[in-house]
């Protein structure tokens, strides 16, 4: 008899429909697998036969021929095996033929168990989009297809709970509706009540939380850079339910979610060591599968020691930088993930690390400092709005009694700036200032007259770029949005200019 099963496919974030066609001949027994299988389907041919023998159906004596469709997209992994198996049961006349509407998905385990598979929310969504009323997932993975409403969706633990649910002897429910809910990023207990003076930094981190800007710290080894960027999530602010979802979507893809992390609802942080691969930062794989900086999609990336990363793999973060997406081409086809992502980065400002410390001198020459220096290349540099010099505390302020403020509290000043900027921007496809696209710059960073002649004066002082004074006006923007104020003012330059430093200390 011949049936018809359905299921989805993934490539990269994509999903797409998947048929699967079953038909049983009299004849030799064989069991054959069609529509461009990889190793991966053929095995589970031998799953669908434990399974099945797990709730004591043998396989017919005559010949079996399983058919994915479309023929001509790759596809991969174990995801079809519950589709094979309940196709199989319809054209063994064990289930009933006609079940429209209904896909199945899931890897089957040995005794018949249903095992976890990626990109459980993607395939949900499409599922819902082509008008699919039920969806059977793996247990596991239920709630990440539960945050999608307006469809059934049922976590199946066993074939036998299955096939019990659909021949109408043990009828399951559906699992409720799941709204995920931000969770603070506090769970180390880190705070920035914690870092004691550094004013300057201080309120760097937060003019650039404000505006969602690329930061690079600079400073001696010791002085807190590590600290204050470990402390960066916790004042940034609480993620939005669609941030809760594209994100939750790519670790889902990535196969990082989890029962006990079955959503991603803090916002990532993500910092590679210096020796990771372009493709464990950008994304690759012959199935190509998101990298950092996808995994950090609406969150922070973080790269410390930034002079000891290979310099080619700094580069193929220029691109993403700018589109925040990236697109990994591989034979099997191209794979295109978001990386939205706040990149934090920190350095010495020398070999030695002590340029410009009060603690030692540095023993660096001028050519070992500019060969350390371009290390990083320019263009790299330039993607920083801020350049945060951190300098060592003095014992006064390390001793100081008074507790410094807390992330709680900035974090409020911090989310007042970011719903002027959400306000703003609203349906235009960005949602932060750093963000805004260089021809709305003008738009959106107007200076009242005196920031304006004040703004002329910097650029020709420090000679600055074109480039460099975009940067400051985006910068000079959240700072204004910090205060609520419409226009730019001269305190927001000299805010902004002040994280210019860089520049032209070392370029
Ligand atoms: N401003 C500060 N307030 C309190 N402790 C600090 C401060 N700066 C540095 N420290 C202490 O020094 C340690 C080293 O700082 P770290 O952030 O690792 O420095 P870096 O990354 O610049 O080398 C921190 O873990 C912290 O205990
Ligand atoms: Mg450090
Ligand atoms: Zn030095």
């Amino acid at each position: 008899m011949f049936a018809v099963t359905n299921s989805i496919g993934m490539f990269g974030m994509n999903a797409f429909p998947v048929t699967v066609e079953a038909e049983v001949f009299k004849g030799h027994p064989q069991f054959d697998l069609s529509g461009l299988p990889d190793t991966g389907i053929k095995e589970s041919r031998d799953r669908v036969r434990s399974a099945a023998s797990s709730v004591g159906i043998q396989f017919p004596k005559g010949r079996i021929l399983i058919n994915l469709a479309p023929a001509d997209v790759k596809k991969s992994g174990s995801a079809f095996d519950l589709a094979i198996f309940v196709c199989l049961m319809q054209a063994m006349d064990i289930l009933s033929l006609r079940m429209p509407e209904r896909i199945f998905i899931g890897e089957l385990g040995l005794h018949g168990t249903v095992r976890g598979v990626r990109g459980i929310m993607t395939m949900t969504m499409l599922a819902r989009k082509n008008g699919c009323r039920e969806i059977y997932v793996p247990k596991e993975n239920v709630r990440e297809a539960a945050v999608i409403d307006n469809i059934q969706v049922y976590g199946i633990e066993s074939v036998e709970e299955l096939m019990l649910h659909l021949v109408g002897q043990q009828v399951l429910q559906p699992e409720p509706h799941y709204e995920p809910e931000f969770q603070q990023n506090n769970l180390d207990m880190m705070d920035f009540s914690d870092v004691r003076g550094q004013f300057k930094a201080r309120s760097g981190m937060e003019l650039a939380a404000a505006g969602g800007h690329n930061i690079l710290l600079v400073g001696s080894p010791g002085s807190g850079k590590s600290m204050l960027v470990n402390r960066l999530p916790t004042i940034l602010p609480k993620m939005t339910k669609e941030e809760i979802l594209e994100t939750s979507n790519i670790y889902s893809v990535a196969g990082l979610l989890s029962p006990e992390r079955p959503l991603i609802t803090q916002r990532p942080f993500r910092a590679p060591h210096h020796t990771i691969s372009t493709a464990g930062l950008a994304g690759g794989g012959s199935i190509p599968a998101p990298g950092e900086i996808s995994l950090a999609h609406n969150g922070v990336l973080f790269l410390d020691e930034l002079a000891e990363f290979n310099r080619k793999t700094l580069e193929v973060l220029r691109q993403p930088l700018e589109a925040r997406k990236v697109t990994i081409s591989r034979a099997a086809g191209s794979a295109e993930y978001p990386c939205s992502f706040m990149l934090t980065a920190a350095m010495n400002p020398c070999p030695c690390g002590y340029r410009g410390s009060p603690l030692k001198k540095c023993t660096c020459t001028q050519k070992q400092i500019n060969q350390y220096i371009s290390r990083v290349s320019g263009p790299m540099l330039e993607r920083f709005d801020l350049h945060i010099d951190v300098d060592p505390i003095r014992y006064d302020e390390f001793s100081a009694k008074e507790k410094p403020e807390s992330s709680a509290v900035i974090r409020e000043r911090v989310e007042a700036a970011r719903e002027r900027q959400a306000f703003r921007y609203k349906g235009l496809g960005f949602y932060n200032n750093a963000s805004i696209p260089d021809k709305l710059i003008d738009k959106f960073c107007q200076l009242d007259a005196a920031a304006e002649s004040m703004f002329g004066r910097m650029y020709e002082h420090y000679h600055m770029s074109a480039r460099a004074g975009i940067r400051v006006k985006k910068t000079a923007r959240s700072s204004a949005d910090l205060h609520g104020r419409e226009k730019i003012q001269c305190e927001d330059i000299s805010a902004a200019v002040q994280f210019r430093g860089f520049e032209s200390k070392y370029l």
